[in-house]
């Protein structure tokens, strides 16, 4: 999550570690900032997500809402939800118009009910010992390994995602790229890169995530 402070489009450059990114966006944004601000991250999910949302649409972790409103002002679907189990995050989502449900990841849909998920996930790998305790840690920790969001959530996207569905999840080299492939091919997921950016710390790529198929 490199930071690009109000300009998602911006050529932000990121510290070296992942506890000195969290400590710099925390200096830079407030320890108490209730809401994750978009950033570069935010900016890659948002271009993958207008090309190809389509259906019901539901950007899980939507923050403030700034890709879920892309989607729906610039791209196809149908409808366009935004989820998050930070309340700050579901009023500001909704302050810019986009319709949103407080939740935990995919808890709330209904089998099959998805035809495009969105997920922006909390990444940065973190030391059990460092944790904050408030909702930047929310939106930027992943655990240990970094994935402790992101599993979970491979584990109930095939539940959740219509049978000719895709997700789009942002995945960072922090987190570990091929970890994260191995885990949803064994959750019968198709995994395919359709958008990458490096930074001089990270490279940020969007996994688009099918249901794999039988003869495949
Ligand atoms: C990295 S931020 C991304 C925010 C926004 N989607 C963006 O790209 O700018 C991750 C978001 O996931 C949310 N989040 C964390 N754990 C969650 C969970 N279990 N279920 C739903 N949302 C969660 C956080 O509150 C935060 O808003």
């Amino acid at each position: 999550m490199p930071d690009a402070g109000e300009d998602p489009g911006s050529d932000g450059a990121s510290p070296p570690d992942p506890a000195t990114t969290r400590d710099a966006l925390a200096a830079r944004r407030g320890l108490d900032a209730p809401v994750y601000a978009p950033a570069e991250d935010s900016g890659l999910l948002a271009e993958a997500a207008v090309e190809h949302a389509r259906g019901v649409t539901l950007e899980v972790g939507t923050g403030s809402g700034w890709v879920a409103e892309r989607v729906l002002t610039e791209g196809d679907a149908d409808r366009v939800i935004g989820s998050d189990v930070n309340p700050h995050a579901c009023r500001r989502a909704r302050d810019r118009g986009v319709e949103a449900v407080r939740g935990d990841l995919l808890g709330s849909f209904g089998d099959g009910s998805l035809d495009t998920v969105l997920f922006n996930p909390p990444y940065l790998p973190t030391d059990p010992d460092n944790e904050w305790d408030d909702w930047q840690e929310v939106a930027l920790s992943g655990g240990e390994s970094g994935r402790e969001l992101i599993e979970p959530f491979l584990d109930d996207l095939p539940r959740a995602l219509a049978t000719d569905g895709v997700a789009l999840l942002l995945v960072s080299s922090l987190t570990g790229f091929a970890d994260v492939v191995e885990y949803a091919v064994d959750r019968g997921l198709h995994a395919e890169t359709v958008a990458e950016e490096s930074y001089p710390f990270e490279s940020l790529s969007i996994l688009a995530l099918r249901h794999r198929l039988s003869k495949e």
